[in-house]
């Protein structure tokens, strides 16, 4: 396919990156390497990709200049990061779709792949263990998902961050559905924790990138057969 397939379910609130698409690709630069570790871990010879909260595409970048036929689907709610995304890599085999990656039907037993960079680190393990299993649903047998993103030190700390984050909704009358920007990420063990409810029959932390300790990678396999 040449040109970018482009779908909007519905509109969502991207407002907040919409905003923010001048310096965003600035502002994440430092992630440069994570980028690159995330396309690297990808195994040889997929064909299908999906990532959600795509945003601009930085770390498709990445992918599409180790695996520059890969059939890639980019979810996001943000109108402009997913222009950003189309400017760059239009002429790819890329669906985008404007769209909340938690209530969106995405194809069964689909993709070799999925991926997530710094995208859920906002969300409790109630709202991800369901999406972790539409994921688990999405990938073929022997298919991983790989995920780099925030994890808080200690329990401590995850619970601290949850209940500050609980506090400034209170105290500024934000309703519960409604998204608050404030990071509120899970300790590793949690997030592995939910991955495992979720059906993946493999977790593991792949690592850390020598001079930060923590932005783990997570790789989840659902088996094969
Ligand atoms: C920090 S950015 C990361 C973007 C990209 N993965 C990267 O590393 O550059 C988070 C992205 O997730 C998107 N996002 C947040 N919540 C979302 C949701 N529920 N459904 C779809 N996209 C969402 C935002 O619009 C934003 O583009």
């Amino acid at each position: 396919m040449v040109g970018a397939d482009r779908r909007r379910a519905v509109g969502g609130d991207g407002g907040f990156f919409d905003l923010r698409i001048g310096e965003y690709e600035a502002h994440m630069s430092p992630w440069q390497a994570h980028y690159q570790w995330m396309a690297e871990l990808l195994p040889d010879g997929i064909g299908t990709l999906l990532d959600i909260g795509c945003g601009s595409g930085l770390e498709l970048d990445a992918i599409f200049e180790r695996f520059p036929s890969l059939r890639v689907t980019g979810i996001d709610l943000s109108e402009k990061m997913l222009d950003r995304l189309v400017q760059k890599h239009g002429r790819r085999a890329l669906t985008v779709i404007q769209d909340d990656y938690f209530s969106h039907p995405f194809k069964s037993a689909y993709f070799d792949a999925v991926v997530s960079f710094q995208i859920l680190h906002h969300f409790h393990v109630e709202k991800k263990t369901p999406l972790f299993s539409k994921l688990y649903a999405s990938l073929k047998p022997g298919g991983i998902y790989l995920e780099c993103d925030y994890a808080a030190k200690t329990t401590e700390i995850e619970t601290l961050c949850a209940s500050e984050c609980e506090r400034r909704r209170l105290r500024d009358g934000i309703t519960p559905g409604q998204f608050v920007h404030f990071d509120t990420p899970l300790t590793l063990e949690h997030e592995i924790q939910a991955m495992k409810a979720a059906g993946f029959e493999q977790v593991e932390v792949v690592g850390y990138l020598p001079g930060d300790n923590h932005t783990p990678m997570i790789k989840a396999v659902k088996q094969a057969g």
